[in-house]
This record gives C-alpha cells, structure tokens and sequence, in this order.
C-alpha cells in the first residue's frame, strides 16, 4: 500500500515535470524545435527581465516564448526592437515570413493585440542596450578596433563600452563568444577571406580602454 502510494506520487511527480516542460518550451517538441532552439540563445530565464511584475515583462513572457528562447531585452538598442516587435507579430497569427512553418507547427500561438504589442515594445525599448555613440569613441573607426566593429555588430548594434567596467567585460565578450556558436555565427577560430576575425584579445582591449570607471 505504501509503495503503491508512493509510486503513484512518483508518477504524479513525473507527469508534472513533464508538463511543465513542455509549459516552458512548448516549441521543443515541433519538427522544427532543434532549429527553434538556435535562434536565442538559452539562459536568460523569466527572473532575470527587468521589472519583473510590470505588465510588459508579464505581455513579453505571455507571448515572447511561443517559439523560442526569452529574450533579453538588453540585446538590442531602442531603435531596432520594435521593428523586431512587429516582424514577430504576422508570425504569431500564422502569416508573413515563415508563416507557413508556423502555421502548420504552431497551433494554437496567441498573437497580441496591437494594444498589447505597444506595451512589449515599450518596455523592451526601455530597457535596452546603449548603442557606441562613434563621436565619443572614434577609435571605433580605426584599425585597433576591426575585430570589435566586424564581429559584435552581428547580432545587435555595437554596444555602449561604458556599459561595463574593465573588469565586467570579459566575461561579457566570453559569453558573447557562447552565443556566437549557439547562434552559428561567425566564431573565426580559422580565418576565412573575407569573414570577421574573432580576436578575443583586441576587442577586449578595446572594451577595457573605454570602460566605465
Ligand atoms: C510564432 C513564433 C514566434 C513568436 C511567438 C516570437 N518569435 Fe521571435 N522569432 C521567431 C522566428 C522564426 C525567428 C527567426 C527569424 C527572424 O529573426 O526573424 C525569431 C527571431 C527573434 C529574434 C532574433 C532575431 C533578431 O533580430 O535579433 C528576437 C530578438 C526575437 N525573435 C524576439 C521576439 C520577441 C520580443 C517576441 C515577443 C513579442 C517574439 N520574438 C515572439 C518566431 C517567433
Ligand atoms: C551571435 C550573436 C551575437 C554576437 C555576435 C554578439 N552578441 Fe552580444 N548579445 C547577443 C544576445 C543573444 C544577447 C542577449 C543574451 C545575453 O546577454 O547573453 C546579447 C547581449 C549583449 C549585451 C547586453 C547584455 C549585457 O550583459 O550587458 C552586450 C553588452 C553585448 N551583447 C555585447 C557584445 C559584444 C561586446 C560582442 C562582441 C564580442 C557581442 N555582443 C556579439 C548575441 C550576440
């Protein structure tokens, strides 16, 4: 009887891990989820948006982990994000570019009302990222920046150097360099003509000259 008790706890206990998995991740278990899984890295996870109770950060984990990873907000500038706001919108009523894959994949996506978008783009514009303001930094047109200016631009503008100080910004670039081979983008370990060369050592240079002191 026991046993029997406890089995039946063990099983419970399975099933709702297994729920809320797949609660988490919902696209995971599509045809398409090792392809979904590339485009935002993992760990960024719910705790860490900022403002956590406001009603943007509620909206933007309501709607923004249907298909893929979190976001977070801090990856791109205020400029961008509700241009990327808007592209994902189509998508999540089953249209537009990859509607069909999602479509025929997402069933049951809930897209946002246009009110409710305005609040998501908001609220990422309010916490984003600084974009490097090349007046106050012109070295950033130089040679001892190439590195920096070709490989960090890839995936969002290139970021304000006073974001972090001097020591804050390895650990930065080295996870950058984590989301740069999860993303599949361009890692330079082998130089290819014409491709960014990824030299750890001159961006952080770069970073650390100009950091916040
Ligand atoms: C219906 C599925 C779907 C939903 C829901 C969705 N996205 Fe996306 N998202 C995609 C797809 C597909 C891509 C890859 C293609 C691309 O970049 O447009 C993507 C890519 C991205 C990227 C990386 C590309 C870039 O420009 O940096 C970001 C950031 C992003 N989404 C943010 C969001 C936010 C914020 C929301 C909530 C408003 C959201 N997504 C909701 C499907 C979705
Ligand atoms: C492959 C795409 C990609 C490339 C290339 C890339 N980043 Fe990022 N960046 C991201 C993603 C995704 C985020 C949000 C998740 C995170 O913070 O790890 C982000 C966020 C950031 C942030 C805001 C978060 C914070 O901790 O301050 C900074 C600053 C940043 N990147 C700097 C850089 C630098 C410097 C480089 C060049 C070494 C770089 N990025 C190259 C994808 C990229």
């Amino acid at each position: 009887m026991g046993i029997a008790v406890a089995r039946f706890n063990l099983f419970l206990l399975l099933f709702l891990f297994c729920v809320a998995a797949k609660a988490d991740k919902p696209w995971k278990d599509s045809p398409h989820g090792p392809m979904l899984e590339r485009i935002i890295p993992p760990g960024f996870e719910p705790r860490m948006l900022p403002e956590p109770s406001s009603e943007g950060a509620r909206l933007t984990l309501r709607y923004c982990v249907q298909c893929h990873n979190l976001a977070n907000p801090a990856m791109h500038d205020a400029g961008r994000w509700p241009s990327i706001v808007r592209r994902m919108v189509p998508r999540m009523e089953g249209k537009g570019n990859m509607g069909k894959l999602m479509a025929e994949m997402m069933a049951g996506v809930e897209a946002p009302s246009l009110a409710d978008e305005r609040v998501i783009a908001a609220y990422h514009r309010k916490h984003a990222q600084r974009p490097l303001d090349p007046k106050k930094f012109p070295e950033v047109n130089t040679p001892t920046a190439a590195s920096f200016r070709r490989v960090c631009n890839q995936c969002h503008v290139l970021p304000d150097p006073r974001r972090h100080t001097a020591k804050e910004w390895p650990a930065v670039v080295a996870r950058m360099q984590k989301n740069m081979e999860w993303m599949n983008r361009v890692v330079g370990s082998k130089p290819v003509p014409g491709e960014p060369q990824l030299k750890i050592e001159d961006i952080n240079a770069f970073l650390m000259r100009h950091a916040r002191r």
